[in-house]
């Protein structure tokens, strides 16, 4: 049943209870091959999980140096739970960030080289907590206008916060620097360039040089997420920023310490002033309860295993390159760069859902990515590649991923495709 179905018999009086008509909205979904649901699910190792009692290699989580699994990673997480329990039992301001919390924001801080950092319970809402901090300068008494100028392609997380913000904003076409340079041009306002290091759905980088130089043209404040950029490079994996030489130039970064980190949880970096802002207008943390101690000891416990095992992001993003080589000499078109997101653009969703379903059954387990992800017509297959995969493993993906034949007008790979605007 369509949206006007629906609203027709919910006007007729039928069905008016949210179940009834949320039970509409899934039919509508199912319908399209756009249902998303929940299978229990248990990793076995860092790259191996079991689904309905299958075995598969996982090349579905961001796990990208399998630090989750690391011994050490794991005894911080144990120490901080038998010190200070589980739960952090309150919101930060409130007794809930213990010293555990404060020495984990301070290694976060020194690592990305920023005065401050504050720990969040997810990444969600560090990017939440951070646009909310930027839009109190509009906001409070004696601001000035603020706008929020974003890559089309940024996670809906920043989507969501700057929506929510209900300041004004714009959208330019994904790494276009020459749309972004002429939105900046008309402005009084207070801009704000939200951007990702390493997308998400796509894999690629913005030019990041090309900003910074567009900055010192056109000043703006630049906040960039930093979710999968974060622990895969730079120095001791302090972020894409921190490769490219051009950390200073990042007002606000924000990290996930859920991806390449192993953990749970987010932090926003940046000067101290800042950090004093998103403890006083960062609504995501000051009215929720803070990460648990043992995920902020288990980030530093983290920051330290890249440190002292570099070898780990070095294998991942030669694997990554190799990987991307392979199949790209082999007509598999996708976005340049060694991040270990491989983005395989396929076209419509039963496609890409009937070739995750031919990978699953070589027992690869990836992602096929929907709309209302990304846009109609741009699903894709999404494989994450972490150090801990082997090379058999790894090749395995390649020729399971070569073998899919197009059916219909299915095209491998177009870079770029668009996310859904509308929906994130
Ligand atoms: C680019 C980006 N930012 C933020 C997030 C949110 O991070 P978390 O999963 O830690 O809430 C994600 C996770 O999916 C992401 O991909």
């Amino acid at each position: 049943m369509n949206r006007a179905a629906v609203k027709a018999s919910t006007a007729q009086g039928e069905g008016r209870t949210a179940d009834a008509i949320i039970s509409l909205l899934l039919e509508e979904r199912d319908a399209v091959g756009r249902l998303r649901s929940l299978s229990s699910s248990q990793p076995l190792d860092a790259t191996h999980i079991e689904i309905d009692g299958r075995r598969y290699v996982n090349f579905s989580s961001n796990n990208y140096l399998g630090l989750s699994r690391h011994p050490r990673v794991i005894a911080a997480a144990e120490a901080a739970t038998r010190q200070f329990g589980f739960g952090s039992g309150a919101a930060g301001l409130l007794g809930g960030y213990t010293r555990v919390h404060e020495s984990a924001a301070r290694t976060i801080a020194r690592w990305k080289g920023t005065e401050d950092a504050v720990l969040l319970p997810s990444g969600y809402q560090a990017n939440l907590a951070a646009v909310q901090t930027l839009a109190a300068m509009a906001r409070e008494k004696g601001g000035r206008p603020v706008r929020f100028i974003v890559d089309k392609l940024v996670h809906a997380s920043l989507l969501d916060a700057v929506r929510g913000s209900g300041l004004p904003m714009r959208v330019f076409p994904h790494n276009h620097l020459a749309k972004l340079s002429r939105l900046l041009r008309k402005s009084d306002a207070m801009d704000v360039v939200v951007t990702e290091s390493i997308f998400s759905m796509d894999g690629d980088a913005p030019d990041l040089a090309g900003l910074v130089k567009l900055k010192a043209r056109r000043p703006f404040t630049l906040l960039l997420d930093e979710a999968h950029g974060s622990g895969v490079y730079g120095e001791n994996g302090a972020g894409y920023a921190s490769e490219m030489g051009m950390a200073d130039a990042v007002d606000v970064s924000v990290v996930t310490l859920s991806k390449a980190l192993g953990g749970v949880g987010g932090a926003i970096c940046g000067s101290r002033v800042f950090c004093g802002g998103v403890v006083n207008y960062g609504r995501a943390f000051i009215y929720s309860t803070s990460l648990p101690a043992a995920a902020a000891a288990a980030a530093a416990a983290a920051i330290d295993v890249l440190r002292d095992e570099p070898e780990r992001r070095n294998r991942l993003r030669v694997m990554a390159k190799k990987t991307r080589a392979e199949l790209t000499a082999a007509g598999v078109r996708m976005p340049a760069g060694d991040s270990p997101i491989l983005c395989c653009v396929i076209g419509s969703e039963a496609e890409a859902l009937a070739a995750a379903a031919a990978l699953r059954g070589a027992g690869l387990l990836v992602a096929a990515v929907r709309p209302p992800t990304v846009a109609p017509g741009s699903s894709r297959l999404r494989a994450c590649l972490c150090s801990e995969h082997t090379q058999e493993e790894v090749q395995r993906l390649i020729d399971a991923i070569k073998a899919i034949r197009p059916t219909g007008r299915r095209r491998h790979l177009v870079g770029h495709a668009q996310r859904n605007p509308s929906s994130g």
